[in-house]
């Protein structure tokens, strides 16, 4: 999680104007001084979600979400708190500085953002507009890639020669050294490094370039068919999924992803309407692949691979990898020969909806390709056939998965579920991962201060801030990074998110916005809710003085006068539970 630097979040605070934010997303009704929408978390018909003009926050009157430009787009795209803080920044044009390039400093991310962006630019115009551009078309028109396609996903051609590349970057005072750390020339001879190739920007979750992918179009442009970005400050291979900034919205919503092997294969099936495909960029898929899935709440992928050896072997081992993770996988097999951007071009983006539909259950299609490996139809084929599956099953983490495959592999090999040891009430091994992921870490202090903040910031009721002011003190917040925020709320006029942070110098404070802002609050007795979570918070401090004073009675080593004091305090202290008003 990056630190920004506070000067830089102060001057992006200033320049949030959440009008602006909210139009680019839903349709904003101006009436006087105040806008009014249809609320987008919840359905209506009547619009309850509304803004005054210059106020920093939202409010919905019938579902009660309310939120500032961060909480929104948070919510609204699934974004974490970094992310949706770049994507104001880019929006209002702030370059943010962060904390740690001053430790290690290299050319700004700003800097190596632009440089991409305008090499995006120089590329996609050379593609539409010169003469070398035209035979790339023609490639690109045969392969079905209109240019309607083209210019949506700003392909681009990077040019046989260097010449107009160098000369963009000189006209826009560029440096050799950005260039290098961007991916965009070579190292040596500084040449550009994508020469004579069509070229797709590669983009992160919110939309910004990062490095590019790109193709020959010729059978004699030298090196592979496709030649990413190397690694640079900007582009960590493992982590992209390309597609997603088109598709996040829909994939949070629906809670399922399609994913193909292909940046083609997903760019056409975004075209054709399935904006919730991704891919991964010519690698394996890998747990940071999957838990950014899963951070947007997916909970089922659809694999479209291509049907060649490859894909069905891919398919197997990055299927492993969800269902291990605890993501169920369907796997859907295209024809033989084809790959999902040439089965779009033949049967059309209905037959390909019906074909995902019918894919089948990872346990399934796992059965039947290692059914090539072992003969099932004699014993001990099956036995090893069983055995390889259940040894696999076992080794996933979530413990009813687990036990509910087993009984699904004991159903498709029709062996009774004893012999896999299960009926008899096979008790999963403890997962150590699970537990040093979750319980492990779960400290009820920070979960009961967390609450209380939650209630404070995501509702923000006037009753809520009255009694936050007058019951609690900073110092009833225990641990140190929820003081700071408390603090920083009693302090802050807006209580937008920003000013929250502003103050606070420690990088954990924009994982704990995410924490804040990841449980959802049940509005249904809301009152009652806060209430109680403030009534616990002081409680704990009461019993925490009580038991002191028993402590230091129990120790003794104490005159009588002593004695006599602390006893005496410590029926006062019982008698006066604190009470929220
Ligand atoms: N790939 C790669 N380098 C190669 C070949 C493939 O990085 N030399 C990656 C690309 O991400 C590619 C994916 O593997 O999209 C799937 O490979 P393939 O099926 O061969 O490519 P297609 O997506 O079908 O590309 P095209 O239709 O342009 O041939
Ligand atoms: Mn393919």
């Amino acid at each position: 999680m990056p630190l920004f630097t506070k000067e830089s979040l102060e001057r992006l605070r200033h320049r949030i104007d959440l009008s602006e934010v909210l139009s680019t997303h839903i349709e904003l009704k101006r009436t006087g001084s105040s806008y009014k929408a249809l609320c987008p978390f919840h359905e209506e018909k009547t619009p309850s979600f509304v803004l005054q003009k210059g106020d920093s926050h939202y409010h919905c009157f019938g579902c009660g979400a309310h939120g500032d430009a961060i909480q929104f787009l948070m919510n609204y795209l699934s974004l974490n708190f970094a992310e949706a803080v770049e994507t104001l920044a880019e929006k209002f044009n702030v370059p943010l500085q962060m904390a740690e390039e001053e430790e290690n400093p290299g050319v700004g991310k700003t800097f190596l953002k632009q440089s991409l962006e305008l090499a995006s630019e120089f590329f996609h115009k050379t593609l539409l507009e010169s003469e070398e551009g035209r035979a790339a078309r023609r490639y690109l028109n045969e392969r079905g890639l209109s240019d309607d396609f083209i210019r949506r996903f700003e392909v681009g051609l990077a040019p046989a020669f260097s010449r107009d590349f160098h000369q963009v970057m000189r006209e826009h005072k560029i440096h050799q050294q950005t260039l290098l750390e961007a991916g965009l020339i070579g190292a040596e001879r500084k040449n550009p490094f994508f020469r004579d190739r069509i070229t797709f920007p590669i983009r992160n979750p919110v939309g910004t370039i990062i490095g590019f992918s790109s193709r020959k179009y010729k059978d004699e442009t030298f090196g592979g068919k496709y030649i990413n970005t190397p690694e640079t400050a900007l582009f960590k291979k493992s982590r992209i999924l390309f597609g997603l900034n088109y598709c996040r919205r829909r994939i949070a919503k629906e809670r399922r992803a399609i994913i193909v092997e292909g940046q083609i294969d997903c760019l056409k099936l975004i075209e054709a309407g399935l904006n919730c495909t991704v891919a991964s960029l010519g690698t394996a898929f890998g747990e940071s692949h999957v838990k950014e899935l899963q951070n947007l709440g997916v909970r089922r992928v659809y694999f479209l691979f291509d049907s060649d050896e490859a894909g069905v072997s891919a398919a197997s081992k990055a299927g492993n990898l969800f269902q291990k993770m605890g993501t169920e996988v369907t796997v859907v097999t295209l024809p033989k020969g084809s790959d999902p951007d040439t089965y779009l071009i033949q049967f059309g983006s209905q037959k390909l909806i019906e074909l995902i539909k019918a894919g089948v259950d990872y346990l399934t299609f796992q059965v039947n390709y290692l059914s090539r490996e072992y003969n099932p139809s004699t014993p001990a084929g099956k036995n090893a056939l069983v055995t390889a599956l259940t040894e696999q099953v076992k080794s996933w983490e979530q413990p009813v998965m687990v036990h509910e495959s087993l009984r699904q592999v004991a159903s498709l090999t029709h062996v009774p579920e004893e012999t896999l040891g299960i009926s008899g009430g096979y008790t999963p091994q403890p997962y150590l991962r699970q537990a040093t992921a979750t319980t492990g870490s779960i400290d009820p202090n920070r979960v009961l201060e967390l609450d209380l903040l939650r209630w404070l910031i995501l509702h923000e009721r006037e009753t809520f801030v009255e009694i936050a002011k007058k019951e609690l003190n900073p110092h009833h917040f225990w641990v140190p990074i929820c003081r700071q925020l408390f603090e920083s709320y009693l302090k802050s006029e807006d209580h937008d998110l920003l000013s929250l942070l502003i103050d606070i110098d420690q990088g954990e404070a924009q994982g704990v916005m995410d924490e804040i802002m990841h449980k959802k609050i049940n509005l249904d007795r809301a009152e009652e809710q806060f209430t109680q979570t403030a009534q616990k918070i002081l409680d704990r401090d009461w019993m925490q003085n009580c038991e002191e004073i028993r402590v230091k009675l129990q120790n003794g080593g104490l005159t009588d006068e002593e004695i006599l004091d602390l006893a005496k305090k410590f029926d006062e202290l019982k008698k006066n539970r604190p009470e929220i008003q």
